[in-house]
């Protein structure tokens, strides 16, 4: 017989790691989620070559206190669950503890993080789990996280990514998906030095499905609710014009996460049935609540499948009310002349505006005094007045920047210890009382994300 014995920490921890993180996208996915739980209202996620080399995720939620820094990247630790009981009514988005271990294992960290009411924020670097160094730094309030080298020390895995384009396609679905889940946050979304989207925050979903989808799929998109005792749906149907050879614009949400479910699947097609060729399947962006102890999220270790106490329910009430629905609708498509028509890929996340980072909100202020908006329409991009049942309960949430902490080359450099100061050395601030985003810091290297000028 074979000796039995018990594996080493290090080998556990890429075992897991292989359940969890299995591509660039499962870390953002992890990443932003965290951000989703810690109150975020602003996140900013960039991805260089799709991820593989560099992801980095940047919220403006409670930060982590300096004694839990090293928790955070230990197995099962969490501050989200006590005991097996609160999995039934489950309000977060995370509850495992293992995400920042498993990333932590298989690739180079970079934590940077500060409470709002620390004086300084902690910095604190791991690779393949191992911690490198640990400082104090001046940092906005909220949370930087870094990835780089995604699977360095675990090269049998790296070769089953595909390239950087297809795992950067990836993440990009996933993030036009949590932007969908989540209205009230402001997202921006950052490939390779360029910003892909960036959504307000305001709570007003029709706007994100325009920005992700561009105005001809808004404008075919119809607002649905239903409230049926302790569920309700919620969202926008597409008009049968708009079906799809595949199901990848069958979005839905549970809960505001973002899943998979065969059983949601299948309710919304039957709902579209009478409108749909055979293999041709809706567009629709469609929130579903339902009390928390009818559905078990911890069936799967990404979280992407979930398991209903009752899908027949549910199937029956989602399928019936769409329906129901889309027959009142009148369905008659109008026409459009050839030279007016867009092409969709064009059309898609048309509409750009200048995004700030999450620890920008003061630079918004100031804009808005200056009489500055960067929103197409003449709306700030953290305008956040409520406009629908997604908007921010508590818009009060401030964010301030460190006068000590900036991003250099993507970096977090800037540390209480450095001689650096913000008097003299930096070039004269802008009109609007801002550094500019091009400032260049005494080495010459780019500065971007300076705190307003005092
Ligand atoms: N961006 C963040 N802001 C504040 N706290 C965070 C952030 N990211 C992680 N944490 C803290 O670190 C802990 C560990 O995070 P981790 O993602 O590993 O586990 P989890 O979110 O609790 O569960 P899961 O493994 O299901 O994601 C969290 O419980 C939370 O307390
Ligand atoms: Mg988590």
């Amino acid at each position: 017989m074979a000796e039995i014995h018990i594996l080493d920490n290090s080998t556990i921890d890429k075992i897991a790691a292989g359940e969890v993180v299995e591509r660039p996208a499962s870390v953002v996915k992890e990443l932003v989620e965290n951000a989703m739980d810690a109150g975020a209202r602003a996140i900013t996620v960039e991805i260089k070559e799709g991820g593989i080399e560099f992801i980095r995720v940047t919220d403006d939620g409670s930060g982590i206190e300096k004694a839990h820094v090293k928790n955070a990247f230990l197995r099962h630790a969490t501050s989200k669950i006590n005991t097996v009981s609160d999995l039934m009514s489950l309000q977060s988005m995370g509850f495992r503890g293992e995400a920042l271990s498993s990333i932590a294992a298989v690739a180079k960290v970079e934590l940077v993080t500060k409470t709002k009411d620390a004086l300084t924020g902690i910095r604190c670097c791991l690779e393949g789990a191992k911690e490198t160094e640990f400082e104090e730094v001046g940092a906005p309030d909220g949370t930087t996280l870094i990835v780089r080298n995604l699977f360095f020390n675990t090269p049998a895995r790296r070769k089953f990514l595909k390239t950087a384009m297809t795992e950067g396609s990836y993440i990009t679905d996933l993030l036009e998906h949590m932007a969908l889940s989540r209205p009230e946050i402001s997202f921006k979304y950052v490939i390779n030095g360029q910003t892909k989207f960036f959504t307000n925050g305001d709570g007003d979903l029709k706007a994100i499905i325009y920005r992700i989808f561009g105005r001809d799929i808004a404008n075919e998109m119809i607002p649905f609710q239903v409230v049926d005792e302790d569920i309700v749906l919620e969202g926008f149907l597409g008009k049968p014009v708009l079906n799809r050879a595949n199901r990848n614009f069958e979005n839905y949400f549970v809960n505001r996460r973002y899943i998979k479910s065969k059983v949601i699947s299948k309710a919304i097609e039957e709902g579209y049935a009478s409108y749909m060729m055979q293999h041709r399947y809706p567009f629709c962006v469609l929130h579903i609540t339902i009390p928390p102890e009818s559905v078990d999220v911890n069936v799967h270790p990404t979280k992407m499948e979930v398991r209903f106490a009752n899908q027949n329910t549910l199937f029956k009430l989602i399928a019936e009310n769409i329906s129901d629905f889309l027959a009142q609708q009148e369905m008659i498509p109008q026409a459009t002349l050839g030279s007016e028509k867009k092409s969709e890929k064009k059309e898609k996340g048309a509409p750009k505006t200048e995004a700030p980072e999450p620890f920008e909100k003061e630079r918004k202020l100031l804009r808005e005094e200056s009489g500055y908006n960067s929103g197409r329409n003449g709306s700030s991009a953290y305008d956040n007045s409520a406009k629908s049942s997604f908007a921010p309960k508590d818009s009060s949430a401030n964010n301030s920047f460190s006068k000590d902490s900036f991003f250099v080359d993507n970096r977090i450099t800037q540390t209480v210890k450095s001689s650096y100061s913000s008097a003299g050395t930096l070039p004269p601030p802008n009109r609007t009382g801002l550094y500019h985003e091009t400032a260049r810091g005494p080495a010459g290297n780019k500065i971007i994300g300076r705190e307003p000028a005092p």
